[in-house]
């Protein structure tokens, strides 16, 4: 038997199946039908199967994920490309717990929407001296040692910096003066791509140290401190 008569044969049994050649075509095109969203299942259908690429255009292609094995030779390491710059700061820091960035007051300076009332860090002296330095750098040519907005570019014609000293900035929660430092108030640029989340965070407590040294009484300097200013 050639396969021309095995089509033939299976053909006139089809036909007498269905009944009539339309009937049959019918019948083929259901099934056809069928087949087809049995395996390639409907339009916007969800699946982990992978899909059928007639085309696959350039899906699949040569290429490295970045600081992974690369499995062969480029940098040291066999890894896929090099470590940050010595210095690369990162803008958002890493967190404790689980929570996205946007969720963490160490990142924000909020706290459930609204600015954070004190510092996420422990103020120590270490903090507030790192915040001095920095402060030294960063905030002190605009305002000046003393915060008091006197600083070198006043000279230089910059005549709106605020005084940190003012009434209303001293009320300011410490999230709200982070957030100046990281993003800007109006005239003044923001820092964050300069200044480290946990440094801003020191300024924010040297900021804090300025203000009290005007507001402070003769009754909170310790005594002995006090002895040797009034030598
Ligand atoms: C290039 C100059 C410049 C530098 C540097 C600078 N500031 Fe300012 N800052 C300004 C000016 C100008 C304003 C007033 C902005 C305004 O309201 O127009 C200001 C305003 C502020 C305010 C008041 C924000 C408010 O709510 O009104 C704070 C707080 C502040 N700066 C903190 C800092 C700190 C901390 C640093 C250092 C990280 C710093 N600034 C660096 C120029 C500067």
């Amino acid at each position: 038997m050639t396969m021309g008569d095995l089509f033939e044969k299976a053909f006139l049994f089809a036909l007498s199946f269905f009944g009539s050649r339309f009937k049959l075509l019918l019948g083929l095109t259901a099934l056809a039908t069928v087949g087809v969203v049995t395996i390639a299942g409907f339009r916007g259908d969800l699946t982990r199967r992978r899909p059928i690429y007639i085309f696959p255009d350039m899906k699949w292609q040569f290429k490295l994920r970045p600081q992974t094995k690369a499995g062969f030779h480029i940098w040291p390491n066999d890894m896929s490309s090099r470590p940050q710059v010595m210095g690369t700061l990162a803008q958002r820091s890493g967190f404790a717990d689980d929570t996205t960035w946007q969720l963490n007051t160490i990142n924000t300076g909020k706290e459930a929407g609204a600015f954070a009332e004190v510092n996420p860090f422990p103020i120590t002296l270490e903090l507030v001296r790192r915040g001095q330095e920095r402060y030294g750098v960063y905030c002190q040519p605009c305002h000046g040692a003393q915060a008091d907005g006197n600083g070198m570019t006043k000279k230089l014609g910059m005549t709106t910096v605020a005084n940190l000293h003012d009434q209303r900035i001293i009320r300011l929660p410490d999230g709200d003066i982070f957030t100046t430092i990281s993003v800007g108030k109006n005239t003044m640029y923001g820092y964050a791509a300069q200044i480290p989340v946990k440094d801003r965070w020191a300024i924010v407590a040297y900021v804090r140290a300025l203000q009290i040294s005007r507001l402070g009484l003769e009754a909170d300097v310790p005594a002995p401190v006090l002895e040797k200013f009034k030598k």
